[in-house]
């Protein structure tokens, strides 16, 4: 624990004071460290008196609830203000667009600087009430799942806002995914509409977003429409009666459809993620508890006020594009980006350029591209005006201290706040951070606890309390809390047994941390078998059986194994069948990696792959992972006991395959 104990402290910083450089109005912090601590006792302590005012504060409700919250932990029957009623869309559009018309809701940055636009909250609410009708005419209904496939244009938001304002439960698919992992997706949920592009743009690049829809839908025989958005105009194949353009559709419709009301555990959306065993969980997130969390944090993570323009770079087909550039923002009626380009496209300048042009207040991105432009040399970021900027963030994995001292210096100069907030797709919200004009903050550590959470540290083996401070162990929640995740989707026994079975009474995270001398929380990294690859998470399960799936090979093994940039690179070790025989090395790595692109996507592909002989297993057959892992962290020296191992010598072989590979 050496390493967390001797950074330094940072006070509140200049522009949450509001001081600092540039002639920027600054202002006052919606929470100081008295507010902060006496909220976080009210949130704790008096749970029913502090979320009811907040829920009624924060939503606008068409039948108000009466009970806060139902249920716990021990059944996995959580619940939130169950008698209520209400619109998602309603909440995030209409009520801005009646109040201010003409704000920005959206800017799109486009692929290519210059070629992006803005739209209104007007526009936006007659674009999202032409879609809604025309999923309407689809034979959309309430509780219906609707795919979303989808590239970083402004679509994404609209189509799912479409889908919350009737009713209907989206479910994104990150547009990196293959056409395979897509059909899964569409299967598991019952969708019977999917939404999409003619292409995708992405750092100069196009991709054939249409035609891997099309692939997948050869094998989704519910789905009966598939709603196209035109993003580049070329060429792509319409299958007649199913496929139908965006802009026809929605321009038949008229520009207003009534909100439906839904009840407040009524599933808003559904989003899979990848875990440590078996096939991607739908994780079902509720409508009002899921809206009330993204909705504060945004307003008290980032401190955003009302003329902010608030900048997530995530991704839409992730928790944090859902949660940080749709939901959480537009609950609170701010300007919200949306970035369809890459951190280096054109330049290594692009992040900076556009914070400059569009004088963003706060800016949200994963330490990976920090690494990343930290690694290209500060040359990029000098010369831009970003005084604007008044809350940095980061989210996805840890963020090294010498990442978030980069950070801090070049981008926020000093004068900002920097967030590094944790959290999780199945929790809907931040859940550990720093709180802008409240938290002194450590390079490294998230620092506190939101509102409402609270976080313990358990041994791993017996479950016990790890009580006081500069102790390590697992991370688990000890309440329920409005935005967490309530089911699995087709299947909540494995909610259960994921969740709220490990450690009885508590949600487990699946992480590892610390406690540090003041209390301050250091997340470690998970603590079960999913990878963390430039904050995308990929179960090791998952590349696994994409591997086997090839012809050649008999068993894989896959493990994380540390990586300047990306935090995690994937290593796997394939044992080949004895009948297999193949010409070339090289040529033989390229198909399986390929493999792992079609089957789950591009993100997912092994950085590393080692052809062994064997894998080290138990007596009972079961693969020994530790090994793998010591292996590929060059730490052989260090395997511990193999005696447990079948065959000790498999080990050898395995070693000498590593070090050939160096
Ligand atoms: C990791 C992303 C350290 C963690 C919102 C978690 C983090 C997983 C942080 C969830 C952070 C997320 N510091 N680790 N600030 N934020 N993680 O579901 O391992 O894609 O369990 O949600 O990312 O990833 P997910």
């Amino acid at each position: 624990m050496a390493e967390y104990r001797e950074v330094k402290t940072y006070d509140i910083p200049a522009r949450l004071k509001g001081k600092g450089t540039g002639s920027h109005d600054r202002p006052k912090p919606h929470i100081d460290e008295a507010t902060y601590k006496s909220n976080y006792q009210a949130s704790i302590t008096k749970i029913d008196e502090f979320w009811g005012k907040l829920g009624r504060e924060t939503i606008d409700w068409d039948v108000p609830f009466k009970t806060v919250r139902h249920g716990g932990f021990e059944k996995g029957d959580v619940a939130w203000f169950p008698e209520g009623q209400l619109n998602a869309s309603y909440n995030c559009v209409d009520r801005w667009a009646f109040r201010h018309p003409d704000k920005t809701a959206i800017i799109w940055e486009a692929d290519e600087p210059g070629q992006g636009k803005e739209i209104s909250y007007k526009e936006l609410l007659a674009e999202v009430c032409q879609v809604a009708n025309a999923l309407t005419n689809m034979g959309v209904r309430k509780g219906d799942a609707v795919i979303v496939y989808l590239p970083m244009i402004p679509e994404a938001a609209v189509a799912l806002l479409a889908c919350a304002r009737i009713g209907a439960v989206h479910s994104v698919v990150f547009a990196g995914f293959s056409a395979d992992s897509l059909r899964d997706r569409a299967v598991d949920c019952d969708a019977r509409v999917v939404i999409t592009t003619d292409e995708g743009k992405r750092g100069g690049r196009t991709i054939a977003t249409k035609s891997i829809v099309d692939a997948a839908l050869k094998e989704c025989p519910k789905v009966e429409h598939c709603l196209v958005v035109k993003r580049t105009g070329s060429d792509v194949p319409m299958q007649e009666g199913r496929d139908k353009w965006w802009h026809d559709a929605a321009a038949a419709e008229r520009a207003y459809c009534s909100p439906v009301p839904v009840q407040s555990e009524d599933p808003l959306f559904i989003l899979y993620t990848s875990g440590s065993t078996g096939k991607p969980k739908g994780v079902v997130h509720s409508t009002a508890g899921y809206l009330l969390g993204t909705a504060l944090t945004v307003k008290h993570i980032f401190d955003v006020h009302e003329n902010d323009r608030f900048a997530c770079m995530a991704d839409v087909g992730w928790i944090t594009g859902h949660s940080y550039i749709v939901y959480g923002p537009l609950m609170n009626g701010v300007t919200t980006l949306i970035f369809e380009s890459t951190p280096v496209y054109p330049t290594a300048s692009r992040y900076w350029e556009v914070v400059a042009q569009h004088k963003l207040t706060q800016f949200y991105t994963a330490p990976t591209s920090i690494r990343l432009l930290r690694r290209l040399g500060e040359e990029h970021v000098k010369g831009h005006d970003l005084t604007s900027l008044r809350v940095i963030g980061t989210v996805g994995e840890p963020i090294n201290p010498e990442a978030w001292d980069w950070y801090n210096e070049n981008v926020g100069h000093g004068e900002c706040a920097v967030v590094d907030t944790y959290w999780q797709t199945e929790t809907g919200a931040h859940m550990i951070s720093p709180f802008p004009g409240a938290t002194k903050t450590k390079p490294g550590s998230a620092t506190v606890p939101f509102w409402g959470v609270e976080p313990v540290l358990l041994d791993p083996q017996s479950g016990k309390l790890i009580e006081g401070n500069e102790v390590e162990g697992v991370l688990a929640i000890k309440q329920p809390w409005p935005s967490m995740a309530r089911t699995i989707k087709g299947d909540h026994q494995r909610f259960l047994d994921v969740y709220l079975k490990p450690y009885p009474g508590y949600y487990f995270t699946g992480d590892g941390a610390a406690r540090d001398k003041d209390g301050y929380i250091w997340i470690k990294g998970r603590v079960d078998d999913v990878c963390n690859v430039s904050g995308h998470r990929i179960g090791t399960a998952e590349i696994e059986s994409a591997l086997i799936q090839h012809p050649g090979v008999s068993e894989s093994a896959v493990v994380g194994i540390a990586d300047e940039v990306t935090g995690q690179a994937i290593c796997a070790y394939v044992a080949l069948k004895p009948s297999f025989s193949y010409d070339s090395h090289e040529a033989l790595v390229k198909e399986l990696v390929l493999q792992v692109r079609r089957n789950i996507g591009p993100f997912a592909a092994p950085k590393k792959i080692l052809v062994v002989k064997d894998l080290p297993k138990t007596r009972s057959g079961k693969i020994m992972r530790r090994i793998l892992r010591k292996v590929a962290s060059n730490e052989a020296d260090q395997l511990g006991d193999v005696s447990s191992l079948a065959d000790p010598s498999v080990v050898d072989g395995i070693i000498e395959v590593w070090n050939k590979d160096q």
